[in-house]
C-alpha cells in the first residue's frame, strides 16, 4: 500500500528508515531515497523498472549542504547563485570524503546535484538531513509525473508514500550542466535556458546525456570515459575461477578464488546492486589477473546488473 501525505516531516521520517518517498519538485514529481543507503538506492531502480544503472540527481536544501558533498569551482558558485533554488542541476567532482553511495552516481568521480525551488522539496529535504536522490517518478521508459495522481498510476504499490505537493510548475526536468572536466558542457536542456547560463559564465558546449550516451559507448569514446569500468578484464558467467583472478561472488562463492568480494550471500538482488559498484573497485585494486563474475539472473534488478557488468567487460582501448 503507497500512503499519501501532507507532512513534509512523515515523508522525511520515512526516507531516513530507507523507504522509497515520491515528492513534487518544480519540474517533476521525483522518486526519492536517501543517497548515502545503498539498498535504499537500489530500490528506486527496482521500483523504476530500470534495466541500467545511470546516475541520479542528489536533491539539497541548499548550496552549502550540496559543497560539502561536491567541489564547486567559480562557475558553480556563480550559477547557484543565480539559479539555485531552481531547476539547474550542476555535476562536479565528488568529494573523497563523500559518504553517498557509490549506486547513486553509478560508479563515477562525479555527482549530480541540485537545490529544487518547492516548498515541500525543501522542507523534505531540510528534516531529512541527508541528500536525497530522486530520478522522475515514473516507470522506465515512461513520460515523468508531473501530479500525485500519475505518480500513484506508476509506482501504487511498489513504493512507501507520495508527498502530495499540487502541480509541478515548471514540467520538464532540470537543465543538467558538467562542470566537472574544464569545458561546461551541457547534458540535458531543462528548465533553465542555456542562454541564461552562457550569461553568467560564458560559451557552454553541448554533449550527449549520459543515458543517451551509454548505447553509442562503443561509438563515442570520450562519452564512455565518464563511465566507471575497472581497468582489469572482466569475465561474465564464470562457472570457475582461477587462483589468479578476483571473485565477484553471488551467493556462495567458487572454490579457489584468490581474492572473493561478495555482492550477497543470501542472493539478494537488491543487497548485489548496492554492493556492485564498491566491489568492482575493491578488486579493481586487488592485484588479482582479472575478475570473474559468477552469473545473476537476468530479473529484475538482476537485468541492470548484469547491463552494468557487461559494459564494463566490453573491449575497449
Ligand atoms: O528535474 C529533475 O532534474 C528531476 C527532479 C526530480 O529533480 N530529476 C531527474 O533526475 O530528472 P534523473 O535521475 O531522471 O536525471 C538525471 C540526469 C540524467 O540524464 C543523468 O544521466 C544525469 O542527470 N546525471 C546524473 N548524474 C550525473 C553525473 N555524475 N554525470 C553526468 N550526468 C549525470
Ligand atoms: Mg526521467
Amino acid at each position: 500500500m503507497t500512503m499519501l501525505l501532507d507532512d513534509p516531516q512523515d515523508a522525511a521520517a520515512l526516507l531516513r528508515a530507507g523507504e522509497l518517498v515520491a515528492f513534487a519538485t518544480e519540474t517533476v514529481y521525483g522518486l526519492g531515497a536517501d543517497a548515502r543507503n545503498g539498498e535504499a538506492v537500489a530500490g528506486i531502480f527496482e521500483a523504476k523498472g530500470r534495466p541500467h544503472f545511470n546516475p541520479l540527481i542528489c536533491h539539497f536544501p541548499d548550496a552549502e549542504s550540496a559543497w560539502a558533498e561536491v567541489c564547486p569551482d567559480e562557475r558553480a558558485l556563480a550559477l547557484a547563485a543565480a539559479f539555485w533554488p531552481g531547476p539547474l542541476t550542476l555535476v562536479l567532482p565528488r568529494r573523497p570524503e563523500s559518504r553517498v553511495a557509490l549506486l547513486t552516481g553509478a560508479g563515477l568521480d562525479t555527482l549530480a546535484v541540485r537545490v529544487p525551488a518547492h516548498p515541500g522539496a525543501l522542507a523534505v529535504l531540510r528534516a531529512a538531513g541527508t541528500p536525497v536522490a530522486a530520478p522522475s517518478a515514473n516507470r522506465s521508459g515512461r513520460v515523468s509525473p508531473t501530479t500525485s495522481a500519475h505518480v500513484m498510476e506508476e509506482l501504487s504499490g511498489r513504493i512507501a508514500a507520495v508527498l502530495e505537493g499540487g502541480d509541478c510548475a515548471v514540467g520538464v526536468e532540470s537543465t543538467v550542466l558538467d562542470l566537472s572536466a574544464g569545458e561546461a558542457v551541457l547534458l540535458r536542456p531543462g528548465g533553465v535556458p542555456v542562454e541564461a547560463i552562457e550569461a553568467l559564465i560564458g560559451p557552454v558546449g553541448r554533449g550527449l546525456p549520459i543515458a543517451e550516451a551509454a548505447g553509442h559507448a562503443l561509438r563515442s569514446p570520450g562519452m564512455m570515459q565518464s563511465h566507471y569500468a575497472p581497468s582489469l578484464p572482466l569475465r561474465l558467467d564464470a562457472a570457475e575461477v582461477a587462483p589468479d583472478e578476483a571473485l565477484l561472488a553471488f551467493g556462495p562463492p567458487l572454490p579457489g578464488a584468490g581474492k572473493v568480494y561478495q555482492l550477497s550471500e543470501g542472493r539478494d538482488l537488491r543487497e548485489a546492486a548496492s554492493r556492485l559498484f564498491s566491489g568492482l573497485r575493491a578488486l579493481d585494486g586487488s592485484g588479482a589477473r582479472g575478475i570473474a563474475a559468477m552469473p545473476i539472473p537476468a530479473e529484475g534488478l538482476g537485468a541492470a546488473i548484469r547491463d552494468r557488468l557487461a559494459r564494463a567487460a566490453a573491449p575497449r582501448d
